[in-house]
């Protein structure tokens, strides 16, 4: 049986896994809009938008011609686009990098299965969109290690995201500040292929127990 090794960030931030060149980094706009099920041609001209785990970032240059104020966030500086006045292209990882704005759409095509902690990914993400700010994800529920999923998914619901199983995807619209109850406990690199086929990360969390409520 394998022995299940948890990394903390800087070992999974230059894990093979999280930081290899082979991964696709190049997807354009029309298979953004395939892969998160959004008109993003049409929803985009005169937006601001956030695209966490980038990649080269020719999606959001794309996005930029037709009028978007575009931030583009990765882990590695593999852009193959120039920054420009609406595009700021930054090397960072998340969770960690805080935007110092709002965004009308947030994204993140692909990225959060190499991400550690994904729940104060989502959490975080969920303060930094606008009144009616949307925010869409590949999301696999099965790449979070915890004591029930289903109740993983019941409190994301009660906190406003939306998850589809089917195409492994997650949403919201509109901001929130969100705690959720749950201690990030590492990340393990060697859980093998997700759906997508290449290897992903599965990040561990407990349930957080407030001592102080009788309740919890
Ligand atoms: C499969 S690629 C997808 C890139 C792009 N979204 C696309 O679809 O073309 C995943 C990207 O996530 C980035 N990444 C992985 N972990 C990250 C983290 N913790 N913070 C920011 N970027 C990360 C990787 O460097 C990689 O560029």
């Amino acid at each position: 049986m394998r022995t299940t090794r948890l990394l903390g960030s800087a070992e999974l931030d230059a894990s093979p896994v999280v930081a290899n060149i082979a991964m696709n980094r190049g997807r354009r706009l029309a298979s953004y809009s395939r892969e998160l099920g959004l008109n993003l041609a049409g929803l985009l001209p005169g937006a601001s938008w956030l695209d966490l785990c980038c990649g080269e970032g020719h999606a959001l240059a794309e996005a930029a011609m037709l009028g978007a104020d575009v931030t583009g966030v990765d882990l590695v500086g593999h852009f193959a686009v120039p920054p420009g006045k609406n595009v700021e292209l930054v090397v960072a990882a998340v969770p960690g990098w805080r935007p110092a704005r709002k965004f009308d759409l947030v994204t993140a095509v692909h990225g959060l299965h190499y991400v550690g902690d994904k729940l104060k990914f989502l959490a975080d993400v969920a303060g930094w969109l606008t009144d009616h700010g949307r925010f869409a994800a590949s999301f696999d529920v099965a790449s979070v290690h915890t004591e029930s999923r289903r109740k993983l998914l019941a409190t994301l619901r009660s906190q406003g995201f939306v998850y589809d199983s089917r195409k492994k995807l997650i949403s919201r619209t509109g901001p929130a500040a969100i705690e959720l109850p749950y201690e990030y406990l590492g990340a393990d690199d060697k859980a093998g292929p997700n759906y997508t086929g290449q290897p992903a990360v599965v990040s561990h969390y407990r349930v957080y127990v407030d001592c102080t409520n009788p309740d919890s």
